[in-house]
């Protein structure tokens, strides 16, 4: 049979730290192995044939950390893009980012500018990294530059509906997440793209991101494969919905 894929895979990429602590090494050397395991799973996403993956790579909240880590952090991510940019290329796939971006040192944010740059015109995937990402802090950001327009007479209140407020999101363009996965035993949202998920399936995986390999990411596409999607809807009206489109597909 072949495996339901989701379109759009969300990640919290959860528990590099306590990999680290439980081999007694620095908290870094989880990220590092972190870094690996991205690896891992953007070049299976893209084999397997999902369209959107994004990444909550380093969260509003993660400002609050150690200045050496969040330092590491920032020169991983350099690193990582730096190393990877031929392979996006060579595997067609974009580069995008959402989040507070201006809050990143020039040097990241450069970087990021260059990728986004060099990948725009890639079909096969879109890879998304959340940085300096909330959110709250989103909702905010779409919240005032729509409020600036209806102040500036360009928009009015009432044309304010779920579309006009997606489009003014870091988001904006890309389908809502139809699977959400958490590493690390951790069972929340922790701020990550709360109105993106309403309809998102929610998958908790036991293992730390740095263990997250191919084939806990194909066990977490077989769970999701086996869900009913009913969006408010009824079983039957669902089955009946699906008998129909697969008519259509022949
Ligand atoms: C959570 O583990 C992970 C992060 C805060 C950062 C995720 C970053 C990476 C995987 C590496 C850099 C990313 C890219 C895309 C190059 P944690 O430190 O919160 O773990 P803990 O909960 O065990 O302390």
């Amino acid at each position: 049979m072949r495996l339901r894929i989701p379109e759009h895979l969300a990640i919290i990429m959860d528990g590099n730290g306590r990999w680290a602590e439980r081999r007694h090494l620095p908290r870094i050397a989880g990220h590092h192995r972190g870094v690996e395991a991205v690896r891992e799973v953007v070049s299976e996403c893209r084999t397997l044939g999902v369209r959107y993956l994004t990444l909550y790579a380093f969260s509003s909240e993660n400002w609050g950390r150690p200045e050496d880590e969040v330092k590491a952090l920032m020169g991983l991510l350099v690193r990582y893009l730096a190393s990877e940019l031929n392979d996006l290329c060579a595997r067609s796939i974009r580069f995008r980012v959402i989040g507070e971006t201006d809050r990143l040192p020039a040097e990241v944010a450069q970087v990021l500018r260059e990728t986004m740059e060099r990948t725009k015109d890639n079909t096969s995937m879109v890879l998304t990294l959340a940085l300096s990402y909330g959110s709250r802090n989103e909702m905010i950001r779409a919240v005032r530059s729509l409020a600036g327009e209806v102040a500036a007479g360009q928009l009015t209140p009432e044309a304010i509906d779920e579309e006009r407020l997606n489009l003014a999101l870091d988001t904006a363009g890309m389908p809502d997440p139809d699977l959400l996965i958490r590493t690390s035993g951790e069972m929340r949202i922790s701020n990550f793209l709360l109105w993106q998920l309403a309809y998102t399936e929610l998958y908790f995986s036991e293992e730390l991101w740095p263990d997250f390999s191919r084939q806990k990411l194909h066990e977490a596409f077989a769970v999701f494969a086996r869900r009913q999607r009913r969006f408010g809807l009824t079983s039957a009206q669902v089955a009946d919905q699906d008998v129909h489109s697969e008519e259509n597909c022949h």
